[in-house]
């Protein structure tokens, strides 16, 4: 994508921003909607993987960031905070830096996937770790910041949803319309509410002649928005969604409701499963929580809430190296090989 200058310019017209902004952009967005031959075999529709570990910090909170963070910079304050169970975190450091802020990011207590912390730690913020979970770390962010002068940066923050619209905006233009359905993992609800937005955005104004049924869905052990109440402990080793209360609930549910799409759990062991088929059939690593929306189009092609013969796209939401810990603990071993072409072809049974 030579020339793309980050989706706050790709769509100036759509995208408001205060008077006279700097804009604070890392080149985000524009990001490879990828034609899935092993999900479209395996579920006898066109499916595409719109994969989001593509953008500068390896995760879709870029798009947000973007929009957030020149905002807060043109409103003349110092320093951002968030919540976050490591995405938003360190695409908030990173856009912090390159906007000259300081960023502080409350994070629930051995519970980041590795990556996430060395990128908020590379880019210079502040980490504060608290005992408790991504929903006691938000409620804490969001006291902080209408109390003190520094700005709340997490999806409540309503121009970081205008930010995430553009990537139903992106599939739509290389698609030349909207998909049938659209599956997403589903945490805090943001990111499902966004993209909703954007397709009504387009079919309101004649972009596309019909919006997607959006399928949500969520870990087995964290999944406050299928049993229809928050969840006290949530559990699930897909970290990135570990949320129990999820900020934008109502957005979320509007986004099943006016799309006429569902919300469903799947389990941990499905999610992995999905991880692994992903990486090895359509060489797309991606993180586990990324995994669920492609678990849940195998799940839902496979009991027949999915018609046939759909254009389906899954949002994969962060990159796999962003969670090496879980890949490894996958894998078989490494193999030792001595020096030596022979041993090598013996090992590959090429001899
Ligand atoms: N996938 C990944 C990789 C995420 O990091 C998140 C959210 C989601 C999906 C869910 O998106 O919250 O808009 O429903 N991560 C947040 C964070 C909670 O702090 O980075 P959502």
């Amino acid at each position: 994508r030579p020339g793309w200058p980050g989706l706050i310019r790709a769509y100036a017209d759509r995208i408001e921003l205060p008077e006279g902004a700097k804009v604070v952009t890392l080149h985000e967005g524009g990001t490879p909607l990828v034609a899935s031959d092993y999900l479209s075999d395996v579920t006898g529709n066109t499916v595409y993987v719109k994969v989001e570990g593509a953008n500068p910090t390896g995760s879709f909170k870029d798009r947000g960031m973007t929009v957030a963070m020149t905002y807060a910079l043109a409103s003349g304050i110092k320093a951002v905070i968030c919540a976050s169970t490591g995405n938003t975190s360190a695409s908030a450091a990173a856009y912090a830096a390159k906007a000259g802020l300081t960023a502080a990011v409350l994070v629930p207590r051995g519970k980041i996937a590795l990556g996430k912390l060395a990128q908020a730690v590379m880019h210079g913020a502040r980490i504060l770790q608290i005992d408790g979970n991504f929903d006691d770390c938000l409620e804490l962010a969001s006291k902080t910041a209408a109390e003190f002068p520094i700005t709340l940066v997490n999806s409540v923050n309503p121009v970081r949803l205008i930010g995430q619209k553009t990537a139903a905006w992106e599939i739509c233009d290389v698609l030349g319309r909207a998909p049938d359905v659209h599956c997403l993992p589903v945490g805090n609800a943001g990111n499902i509410t966004a993209y909703w937005r954007g397709y009504s955005d387009y079919a309101r104004d004649g972009v596309i002649g019909a919006t997607p049924r959006m399928f949500g869905f969520q870990a087995a052990g964290s999944a406050p928005l299928v049993h229809g109440e928050p969840v006290a402990n949530p559990e699930t080793i897909a970290t990135a969604i570990r949320v129990g209360s999820p900020a934008s609930w109502t957005g979320a549910v509007a986004a099943k409701d006016e799309s006429g799409g569902l919300f469903e759990a799947v389990t941990d062991e499905k999610i992995l499963e999905a991880y692994r088929a992903l990486a090895r059939h359509d060489g797309i690593f991606v993180e586990p929580a990324s995994a669920t929306s492609v678990a849940g189009l195998l799940a839902t092609s496979a009991d027949g809430r999915l018609p046939q013969g759909s254009v389906v796209v899954c949002t994969v939401t962060g990159h796999g190296l962003k969670d090496p810990d879980t890949a490894l603990s996958t894998v078989t071993e490494v193999e030792p090989v001595p020096v030596d072409p022979n041993a090598v072809a013996t090992a590959l049974e090429l001899a």
